[in-house]
C-alpha cells in the first residue's frame, strides 16, 4: 500500500488547474447506458473510482475506451444484473440503476452496503423508482427492480438528512424513458445533479428545474448519442483552497466555478481566507490571521459534507472555538483522532466537532479512513511542523486526480512512497 511523506511548513505558492468533477462525472458515465448510440465525455478525472465505473459499464456490455480524460461509451447490447462484487467496491455505482431500469425495464443490482462515513441506505431511490410503476424485491442482498413500462409520476424524495444527490440522478435517468411526465419533489439541487440533467438533455431528455427542488421530467420515446464536457470539481477546488490558506501561502486556481462553492467561500472568507475571482480563476490567500468559524453541513446550496473535514484541519490553526456540525453522514468524524495525533484539539460532542484551534501541529504517522479525511490529513501534514506520513492513501486516489503532483508543483515537499519504506 501507498502513502504520501510530507515534509510540512513550505506555503503553497503557485497555479493548479482543477479536473473534471468525481461526483458528476460518475452518474453521467451511468448514464451512457441509456442509449445504444455512442457517447464521448470530456473532462472525466482519472481517478480508481472513475476508472472502476468504466469496468462495470464494460461489464454490464458496453464497449468503453478511457483515454487522456476522453471516455467514448457505446452501451449497444446491456443487461441488467450487476452483482455484489462490482457494487460492494464502490457505493456510487448504484447510479446504475436508475439507467438500466429505464432502458431495460429491469435492473438487479446488489446492494451497497454501508461504508465509514454512515450507513446510506438507498431506500429514497427504491421509493422513487416504485413511484414510477418497479416492483421491488429485495432477497439475498439484491435488489431487484422490474416493470412493463415506467410511466410518470410525483415522487417525493426528501429523506432522513433532507435530499438524496443519487436517489436525484438515478430517479431522473429511469425517469427520462417512462410514459408521460415525472415530477421530483425535494429533489437535490447539488451542481453535479444540474450537470447530469444537462447531459441528459443533450441525449435528448425533457428535463427542467434541475438545481432547484422541483424537477420536472416530461419522458420520451429514446435517448441518443452526444457529446458532453463534465464540470469542474467543486470540492477538489475547496481542498486547494484551503491547503493555500492553511499553509499560509498564496495559489491561483484555475478552471474551477466560484459559483458552484458560495457557502464554502463565505465561510472561508469568515475565517480569514481571501479569494478573488479573477478573469474566472481564483486568487486564494490568506487575510491576516485565520479566525475560528462554526460550520454545519447541510445539502446545496448549504455547506458541503464533502469540505467538512477539510475545514476542520483549517480550523484546527485558528485561534479560538469552532463548532462543526455534521448533519449529511453520521459517522464523517474519523478523521479526528488522526488530527489529534498531529497535536490538533478537537472533541467530539454528538453531532458536533468543538475545535480549541490554534495549536501549532506537529508531524506523526497518520491513516486515512476516507477520501475527503485523508485530504484533511494531507492539508494538516502541510501545515504541520516537520514530516507527516498518511497511509492508506488510496482512499484519496478514488477521488482526487494526481494530488500529489499538483502539490508539488505548488512546492509541497510530497511524496508518494511504499508504506513500509
Ligand atoms: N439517504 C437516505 N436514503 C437514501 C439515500 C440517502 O436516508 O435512499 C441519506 C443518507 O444516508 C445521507 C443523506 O441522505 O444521510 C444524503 O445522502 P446522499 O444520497 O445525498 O449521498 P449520495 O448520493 O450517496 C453523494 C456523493 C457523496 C456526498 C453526498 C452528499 C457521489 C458519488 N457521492 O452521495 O460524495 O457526500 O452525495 O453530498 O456523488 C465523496 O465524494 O467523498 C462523497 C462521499
Amino acid at each position: 500500500m501507498e502513502s504520501f511523506l510530507i515534509k510540512g511548513g513550505v506555503p503553497l505558492h503557485g497555479e493548479v488547474t482543477i479536473s473534471g468533477s468525481k461526483n458528476a462525472a460518475l452518474p453521467i458515465m451511468a448514464a451512457t447506458l441509456l442509449t445504444d448510440e455512442p457517447c464521448v465525455i470530456r473532462h472525466v478525472p482519472d481517478l480508481s473510482d472513475t476508472r472502476f465505473m468504466a469496468q462495470i459499464l464494460q461489464s454490464l456490455g458496453a464497449t468503453v475506451k478511457f483515454k487522456n480524460g476522453t471516455l467514448n461509451v457505446r452501451a449497444n447490447k446491456i443487461r441488467g444484473y450487476a452483482d455484489y462484487d462490482l457494487v460492494r467496491k464502490m457505493r456510487g455505482s448504484i447510479c446504475i440503476m436508475g439507467p438500466l431500469l429505464g432502458r431495460l425495464c429491469k435492473a438487479r443490482v446488489s446492494l451497497p452496503g454501508g461504508c465509514i462515513i454512515g450507513a446510506r441506505p438507498i431506500n429514497l431511490h427504491l421509493k422513487g423508482f416504485a413511484s414510477l410503476g418497479a416492483k421491488i424485491e429485495i432477497e439475498g442482498g439484491y435488489v431487484d427492480a422490474t416493470a412493463k413500462k415506467l410511466a410518470g409520476s410525483a415522487v417525493f424524495l426528501g429523506g432522513r438528512a433532507g435530499s438524496t444527490v443519487l436517489g436525484t440522478a438515478n430517479v431522473m435517468m429511469a425517469a427520462t424513458l417512462a410514459d408521460g411526465v415525472t415530477v421530483i419533489e425535494s429533489a437535490a439541487c447539488e451542481p453535479e445533479v444540474v450537470d447530469l440533467a444537462n447531459f441528459l438533455n443533450t441525449m435528448g431528455a425533457k428535463i427542467s428545474g434541475a438545481g432547484g427542488p422541483t424537477i420536472t421530467i416530461t419522458g420520451v420515446g429514446r435517448l441518443h448519442g452526444a457529446k458532453y464536457e463534465v464540470i469542474p470539481d467543486r470540492i477538489e477546488t475547496a481542498t486547494f483552497a484551503i491547503a493555500a490558506a492553511a499553509t499560509n501561502g498564496e495559489i491561483m486556481i484555475h478552471g474551477a466555478r466560484a459559483d458552484h462553492l458560495r457557502a464554502v467561500l463565505d465561510k472561508l472568507n469568515e475565517a480569514g481566507v481571501k479569494i478573488e475571482n479573477r478573469g474566472g480563476n481564483l486568487a486564494v490567500r490568506r487575510n491576516g490571521k485565520l479566525k475560528s468559524a462554526d460550520v454545519t453541513t447541510l445539502p446545496h446550496p448549504g455547506f458541503p459534507t464533502d469540505v467538512q473535514a477539510q475545514l476542520m484541519a483549517l480550523l484546527a490553526l485558528a485561534p479560538g472555538i469552532s463548532i462543526i456540525t455534521e448533519r449529511i453522514f453520521e459517522s464523517r468524524f474519523m478523521h479526528v483522532s488522526e488530527l489529534a495525533r498531529l497535536g490538533a484539539d478537537i472533541e467530539i460532542e454528538g453531532p458536533s466537532a468543538i475545535v480549541k484551534g490554534g495549536r501549532p501541529l506537529s508531524g506523526a504517522p497518520v491513516m486515512a479512513s476516507d477520501l475527503r479525511a485523508s485530504a484533511a490529513l494531507v492539508i494538516a501534514g502541510l501545515a504541520a511542523k516537520g514530516t507527516t506520513q498518511v497511509n492508506r492513501i488510496y482512499h484519496l486516489d478514488r477521488g482526487y486526480e494526481n494530488m500529489d503532483a499538483k502539490l508539488r508543483k505548488l512546492g509541497a515537499r510530497i511524496q508518494r512512497v511504499e508504506e513500509n519504506s
